[in-house]
């Protein structure tokens, strides 16, 4: 596969570029060597017509690619090519797997069961993962292997993080987002963090920077497990969290306004106006678009800053694919 060569303060700005036009591949890890950054990218013949150097390396793919590369090499003794199609990714949180299983694997749950323990033997649950379902987004799973339970203890970015499948919203998919975030904030900041789950948001930011966080979450059950991760991850946390219970729509309004929002909405509901009021200098905001709706996504969140009175810069990144064509995107707002 093709890698480009670029010296290291260019990195980003390439980066950035590459994925702009749709070369950049994200399935594998770019590489640092001295002073320069190879960045993986599609074969693809517009690569060699934009003025880099490119060079035929094989970067690594990313852990969760190779683990799923993994379940499929080993099942694919037992499955036919057909039925590989099929095959979801999957997720690893502690010594629990949750996996979807379409209509055309039914038949195979046993061998699914065997690949991923094979793959990872340390796993005691295997879920099979249903859909997201009311205001907490709380996952319907049902256990298809192992001990009768959806609890345990998830390792991410230098945190450990208490979750209960069956009773809060938790994505292990977005560990990298979390980190992306936590460079972003500058020691000294006040944060705001409503939908705040069990605290990985806040962890996460609370782990590499000095700051003071407020969190907000309704559902108790994730309340009560993000109280335990904060204790639980005490003398790891260079930041402060408070942890507030209630409704964000409730809670907000009585707080004051933060150097920074993170917001992780819940899909479906609208949230803009309310964490922008909240936001002094930036707002990172997350919705699910669909990638023909990016433009008019953006153009709403300016339109918003107008009413505020706010002169306001806005990013879209897309975070993970949701559906086909719809993404989970997060909105970074520069408030001016
Ligand atoms: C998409 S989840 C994100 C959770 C967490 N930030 C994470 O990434 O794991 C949204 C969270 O918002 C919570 N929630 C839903 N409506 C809320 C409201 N009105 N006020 C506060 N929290 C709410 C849900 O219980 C859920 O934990």
């Amino acid at each position: 596969m093709p890698a480009v060569k670029v010296p290291r303060r260019e990195a980003e700005p390439v980066k950035r570029r590459l994925k702009k036009l749709n070369l950049y591949d994200g399935k594998r890890r770019p590489r640092r060597e001295d002073e320069y950054v190879l960045l993986p990218v599609i074969e693809d013949g517009r690569v060699y017509s934009l003025g880099y150097e490119v060079l035929p390396v094989e970067l690594p793919l990313r852990p969760e690619r190779q683990i799923y590369k993994n379940l499929e090499s080993v099942l694919a003794e037992r499955l036919s090519r057909e039925e590989l199609k099929y095959l979801r990714r999957y997720d690893v949180m502690g010594d629990i797997a949750v996996i979807q299983i379409p209509p055309e694997l039914e038949h195979r749950i046993e061998d699914i069961v065997w690949g991923l323990r094979k793959v990872h033997p340390f796993l005691k649950v295997i879920a099979r993962k249903g859909f997201h379902e009311g205001a907490f987004r709380i996952r319907d799973y049902s256990i298809i292997w192992g001990e009768e339970r959806l609890e345990t203890v998830h390792r991410e970015n230098g945190v450990q993080i208490k979750v209960d499948l069956s009773k809060a919203f938790f994505n292990p998919r977005m560990k990298g987002e979390r980190y992306r975030l936590a460079q972003l904030v500058r020691d000294g900041e006040r944060v705001l963090i409503p939908f705040a789950g069990v605290l990985p948001y806040a962890l996460v930011v609370a782990r590499y920077r000095r700051v003071k966080i407020t969190a907000v979450e309704l559902n108790k059950e994730a309340y009560e497990l993000g109280l335990e991760n904060v204790e639980r991850n005490r003398k790891r946390l260079k930041g402060e969290i408070e942890f507030l219970h209630g409704d964000a729509f409730k809670v907000l309004p009585e707080l004051p306004s933060y150097d920074r929002v993170v917001s992780p909405t819940p899909r479906g509901v609208d949230a803009l106006a309310l964490t922008l009021s909240k936001a002094e200098r930036w707002l990172h905001y997350y919705d699910f678009v669909h990638e023909g709706e990016i433009e008019r996504f953006r153009a709403r969140i300016l339109e918003e800053c107008l009413k505020l009175g706010r002169d306001c810069a806005v990013r879209v990144k897309k975070v993970s694919d949701f559906k086909p064509h719809v993404f989970k995107v997060c909105a970074d707002v520069e408030v001016r």
